[in-house]
């Protein structure tokens, strides 16, 4: 059973949706759905750009006959103007009004680069008083990936809430960040910050390492240098000769947050040893923006703990008490929302983005 639609909402709304591969960006009317049982409805306001944008709209990455033309984008930021049935899946904290923010990525009528969205109340952070929805928007599908990445690909744990005093048994373990400056490794370097992992090796581009040691890294390797292989080797082992028994792997946890072949993982194949346990993102990308790479997969929802707490209540917990920094942001203009849209995914294909978030407008409050 659905709710009907309060009448000051229109019955269609504007889309931004991929029609052709490779092609201009297109807005397309969608209906515009009333809450279910557990759902919400959401005016959005903000959202943000990921990588996967241009892999789908550039390279086609998932883009079938079935699902053009595709809705695309997966964090907003808005407010909620209806709330489904009452269901006991409801976090009681939603009402209308309520500013909100969040992943949301499976079906077309919750993708984030439309002026409504329809979706499970679970999917939905409350906005804390210290945000605002243009910083919030850098959040939601990195720090998602990264909260997944770390329990459920490194198995390192991340209980919730946090123990008083809880040191982890990895807590001086080196963990590699590779692509640290990228958005989703500065949300693992903040997770694992904040969980005790102390001893983090983060690898980007020198102009980010101070703001990386501020974010937890406690050591810094510049990629762009011919000999950052070797100097991460030299340092896990100097490190590990200080107290290992040489039985474990000197670096025995890898996120790799870019994920292309010859930019990391090849590098990664001369420092991970036997019993590495290595988290790629995915896709793998072999050229840049090229048709290659293998389909994007996230289980985040298959943990039902983090199905019902992570969004609702641990990522806006921490967001609230200043433990987690939202990325740096850079607003991308345009007259209307399919021109914001179409920069930001031009800036995308670009490679533009370093260390830092594309935000862009998608409604004004009283659009
Ligand atoms: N479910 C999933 O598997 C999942 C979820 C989310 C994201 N992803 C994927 O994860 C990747 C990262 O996403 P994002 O939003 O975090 O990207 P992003 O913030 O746009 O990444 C840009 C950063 O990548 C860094 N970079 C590029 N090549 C590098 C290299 N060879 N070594 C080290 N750093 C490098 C650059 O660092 P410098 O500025 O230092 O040059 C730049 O700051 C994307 O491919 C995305 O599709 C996958």
């Amino acid at each position: 059973m659905s709710s009907t639609l309060p009448s000051t909402i229109p019955s269609t709304h504007p889309a931004v949706a991929i029609t052709t591969v490779g092609g201009p960006l297109e807005l397309i009317p969608r209906p515009t759905e009333a809450p279910g049982p557990g759902e919400v409805l959401i005016h959005v306001q903000w959202t943000g750009s990921t990588p996967l944008d241009a892999h789908q709209a550039v390279g086609g990455l998932l883009i079938t006959p079935e699902n053009t033309p595709c809705v695309m984008g997966d964090a907003y930021g808005g407010t909620v103007v209806a709330l489904g049935p009452s269901d006991p899946t409801t976090p009681q904290t939603l009402k209308v009004g309520d500013a909100v923010f969040g992943y949301a990525h499976r079906f077309p009528r919750e993708k984030a680069h439309q002026t409504y969205i329809t979706t499970d109340a679970y999917m939905v952070s409350n906005l804390p008083p210290n945000t605002t929805l243009p910083e919030a928007v850098t959040l939601p599908t990195n720090i998602v990936t990264a909260f997944h990445t770390i329990s459920s690909d490194l198995q390192l744990p991340l209980p919730w809430p946090v123990p008083e005093s809880y040191q982890p048994a990895e807590a001086t373990t080196p963990i590699l960040v590779w692509g640290a400056a990228s958005s989703v490794g500065m949300f693992s370097l903040q997770v694992l910050r904040h969980w005790g992992y102390r001893h983090v090796y983060a690898v980007a581009s020198g102009k980010h390492h101070a703001t990386l040691r501020a974010l937890g890294a406690a050591v810094c390797f510049d990629y762009t240098r011919p000999d950052v292989v070797e100097q991460i080797v030299a340092y896990a082992t100097q490190e590990s000769s200080k107290g290992s028994d040489g039985k474990r792997p000197k670096i025995p946890f890898v996120i790799d947050c870019i994920g292309s072949i010859n930019g990391t993982l090849r590098p990664l194949t001369k420092i991970a040893e036997r019993g590495t346990r290595i988290a790629v993102m995915l896709p793998v990308i072999k050229k840049h923006m090229s048709k290659d790479g293998l389909p994007e997969t996230h289980g985040y929802l298959q943990n039902t703990f983090f199905r019902d707490h992570l969004q609702t209540e641990i990522i806006p917990t921490l967001l609230g008490q200043g433990i987690l920094k939202p990325n740096t942001r850079r607003v991308v203009e345009g007259k209307t929302l399919l021109e914001r849209a179409q920069n930001a995914l031009d800036l995308l294909r670009e490679g533009a983005p370093s260390g830092e978030k594309l935000v862009w407008r998608v409604a004004e409050a009283d659009e």
